[in-house]
């Protein structure tokens, strides 16, 4: 029988790429997900999918009397900075005391292996590679719910057996391509706030310019500098981590692509794929945004073998552009 994995969050955007992936090494997938971020048409045909919300214990004891999963891959989590600084409460409430009641689930049905997706967000401000143990100075609400969260679930591994694998990833993006070359799924968040679409979407026509926050960072072009890693890569390094578990009870990792890609260059790159000027338009720096945040995923590579496939940002970028110029309204159109 193949291994049974919940997939919280496997509406969005790294989490249904994340299923598809399990669905395509063999595994069984349900995926958990209140839809108030992501989309139904997002989730695998072949997959279970059931509506609720973390907060919800008696959904999740239903779910998981139903389910008997042998592991739990948990994205589900709101996830703008910028928003969480306005919206302190839901952001703990969604992200804190959801993992928790999540976790306590988990071990009331004695499901004990917890893939956990966190963030660089975790992590200050710092101009060479950040490393796993580097100081933890969340700049952001998310940021710290995020931290927080990986805190309780170090606990529950130290006092009630939970075996897990907590990701840090840096900036996602891209877009996952079937066998035939076509965008299947890819980033459609509502409002968006991410650069690699933003910029595309000034390709289709949907925005006039892009805007370039801060020209005058100590980088060599002036813009602040971000490591962009693959969905695909990330989907894979999930997989990765959960046959891990078999030997390794505790691991935290680091998931990026080891280079730094500054605006302009995502920019520049991105008129060449798409053939379009871009108009981009320089604004004054955002509060809260480092120069350079770039990974070091060099624990992650010694300890699992995971090595990025697509670190290119040509890569990245013609993979997202297929996925937008083929949905150009991200699920909408799909009617659901
Ligand atoms: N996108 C990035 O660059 C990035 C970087 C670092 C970490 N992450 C983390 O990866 C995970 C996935 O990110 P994403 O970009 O795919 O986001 P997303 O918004 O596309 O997906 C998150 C999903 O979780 C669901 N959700 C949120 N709260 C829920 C709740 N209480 N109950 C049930 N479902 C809930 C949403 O409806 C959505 O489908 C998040 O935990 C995020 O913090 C993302």
């Amino acid at each position: 029988m193949s291994m049974h994995v919940l997939v919280t969050g496997g509406a969005g955007y790294i989490g249904s790429t994340a299923a598809a992936a399990l669905i395509h090494n063999g595994y069984r997938v349900t995926v958990f997900d209140n839809l108030s971020r992501g989309h139904r048409a997002a989730v695998p045909l072949e997959a279970d999918f059931v509506q609720g919300d973390l907060g919800d214990r008696a959904a999740l004891d239903t779910l998981f009397q139903m389910g008997k999963f042998d592991a739990v891959m948990h994205f589900a989590a709101l996830a703008e900075a910028g928003e969480s600084m306005q919206k302190i409460g839901l952001y703990f409430r969604n992200n804190v005391t959801g993992s928790q009641i999540l976790l306590d689930t988990m071990i009331a049905h004695d499901v004990k292996r917890l893939i956990f997706s966190s963030t660089a967000a975790v992590y200050g401000s710092k101009d060479s590679l950040i490393h796993e143990d580097d100081p933890h100075e969340p700049a952001s609400v998310y940021g710290e719910s995020k931290l927080m969260t990986e805190r309780m679930v170090r606990w529950y591994h130290q006092r009630e057996g939970l075996r897990y694998c907590i990701l840090r990833y840096f900036n996602a993006c891209g877009a996952m391509l079937d066998e035939h070359g076509r965008a299947v799924r890819g980033e459609a968040h509502q409002p968006e706030t991410h650069l690699i679409p933003l910029t595309l979407q000034v390709a289709l026509g949907q925005r006039p310019h892009v805007s370039i926050f801060g020209t005058d960072y100590p980088t060599p072009d002036g813009t602040c500098i971000r490591d962009y890693v693959h969905v695909e890569d990330l989907a894979r390094a999930h997989i990765l981590a959960l046959e891990a578990l078999d030997e390794r009870a505790a691991m935290t990792y680091n998931l990026g692509n080891g280079q730094g890609y500054s605006v302009r260059e995502v920019i520049q790159v991105a008129r060449e794929v798409t053939g379009h000027p871009i108009p981009a338009v320089e604004a004054p720096r955002r509060p809260g945004d480092g120069p350079i945040l770039v990974a070091s995923a060099e624990r992650i590579s010694r300890e699992l073998g995971w090595q990025p496939r697509y670190p290119k940002l040509h890569d990245i970028i013609a993979s997202a552009w297929a996925w937008h110029r083929a949905h150009p309204q991200g699920y909408a159109e799909q009617g659901i």
